[in-house]
């Protein structure tokens, strides 16, 4: 297994291009299985989670081709089961089942297994594919659906801790091709909804108002092939930003869109950070004054779960006391531990973190657990005093294109060691 050492107290500056957003190129890879038309996907990152996806759809029967960002996948002929084998090894599998719904009114998928954020149901998914008119069975490990037809329906996705993202991309996938209008009340409102949605209708499917808590759509007998670009990966920007804040001078993420990153940029300036952007560019430029912060995780426009962990790094180190509750997955906490050992002063009570800033952290040999959690541990480690040993790193490339050779342009001093 990879380990990561990250040599601290260095000073990071300069500009860092920001790849495809993850989690909108796996629901839109999953999507090109609602035609037989061939489809051209570009600014696909290069992530270890989007080549399971990509095996999958080859298992599932689609010819795949893909050359640095650019995929494209014929889903001429496709199979309907995608076993626990490649399944399992990630929770975004559950994606294809809308699209195989749709296509082919049959499908069975492999239940994901636990993760470490915490439980991680998809009730509301099969809620949704009830309401199509699937007959849904989960049985041997198996989520099974069937239906005759799938027909239009109102939707309420909304669920204990809100919208669910991928939920709402599934719903659509499957009712762009039932018979008439399906109402989702209760959306996601994620730009990564926003961009499954703009991809589906240049597939010929007619949706209005994704990016609100409304999605219509007006089912179509078939769709055809389309090409498409990926958004910017919001989270991948906003961690390098944190990075800045944390060990920076100037940082400087490109490629990207700051509309998207509204929340992060917020919690940022009120921390006492200089922050400006441009259409597609946003720099963080430290200033004496940072100050504690009050965060709370939401759904989108709210500050996102997915930059929790590094913004408890960031606070860490930083002078008074924060508070950090995290509302959508109140168990998403495990960097804590890991930030512990490294020195930091964190108490934990139940969904929120009570973090009293320390001048210094230090080095330690620290355990990577799930992509967001390493990531914080590396954002850590850059400021701290001595080597810190990130192990199980499998996790973090999951989610960022080589983050280590990114902060290393950057001034960082990362060493990646093979085994
Ligand atoms: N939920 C339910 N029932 C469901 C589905 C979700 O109760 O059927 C709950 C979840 O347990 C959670 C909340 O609803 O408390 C939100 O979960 P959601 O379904 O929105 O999460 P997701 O769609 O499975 C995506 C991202 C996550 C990100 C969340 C929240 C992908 C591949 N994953 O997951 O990204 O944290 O939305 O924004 O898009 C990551 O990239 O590190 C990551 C975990």
């Amino acid at each position: 297994m990879d380990k990561i050492l990250v040599h601290g107290g260095v000073r990071l500056k300069g500009d860092v291009r920001i790849g495809g957003s993850k989690n909108s190129a796996l629901p839109i890879l999953a999507a090109t299985l609602l035609t037989k038309e061939k489809c051209v996907i570009d600014r696909v990152p290069d992530l270890s989670d989007i080549h399971y996806m990509l095996t999958i759809l080859g298992r599932l029967g689609c010819e795949v081709e893909r050359a640095s960002g650019v995929v494209q996948i014929r889903a001429e002929k496709i199979l309907t089961e995608a076993p626990y084998e490649i399944v399992r090894k990630m929770r975004a599998s559950v994606c294809v089942l809308g699209p195989l719904l749709g296509r082919e009114k049959a499908a069975k998928v492999s239940l994901p297994g636990g993760c470490v954020i915490g439980d991680r149901p998809i009730d509301l998914h099969l809620k949704g594919f009830e309401s199509l008119g699937a007959k849904v069975v989960v049985k041997g490990g198996d989520i099974l659906l069937e239906a005759k037809k799938l027909q239009g329906a109102r939707i309420n996705l909304r669920g204990r801790h809100g919208p669910t993202v991928l939920g709402t991309g599934n719903i659509m996938m499957a009712a762009v091709l039932a018979e008439g209008i399906t109402d989702i009340e209760g959306a996601a409102e994620e730009p990564e909804v926003v961009d499954l949605a703009n991809f589906l209708i240049a597939m010929g499917a007619k949706i209005s108002g994704a990016g609100t808590q409304h999605i219509q759509i007006e089912g179509v007998p078939e769709l055809h092939g389309a090409n498409h670009t990926v958004i910017p990966d919001r989270i991948e920007a906003g961690t390098f930003l944190v990075a800045g804040a944390i060990a920076g001078s100037r940082v400087t993420v490109t490629r990207t869109n700051p509309a998207h990153l509204g929340a992060v940029i917020t919690a940022l300036k009120k921390a006492g950070f200089e922050l400006s952007h441009t259409s597609d560019s946003v720099t963080i430029s430290p200033n004496g004054s940072r100050r504690p912060l009050h965060i709370e995780t939401l759904p989108y426009p709210g500050f996102p779960t997915d930059m929790q962990a590094q913004f408890c790094a960031m606070l860490a180190t930083m002078d008074g006391t924060s508070v950090v509750t995290e509302t959508v997955f109140p168990q998403r906490f495990m960097h804590v531990s890991e930030l512990k050992r490294m020195g930091a002063s964190i108490d934990l009570n139940n969904h929120c973190a009570t973090i009293h800033g320390v001048e210094r952290l230090s080095g330690a040999p620290v355990m990577a657990s799930d992509l967001r959690a390493s990531a914080a541990l590396v954002l850590a480690a850059l400021p701290a005093d001595g080597i810190t040993e990130i192990n199980r790193v499998y996790h973090i490339d999951r989610g960022y294109e080589a983050i280590d050779e990114k902060l290393n342009a950057l001034g960082a001093h990362i060493e990646r060691v093979k085994s």
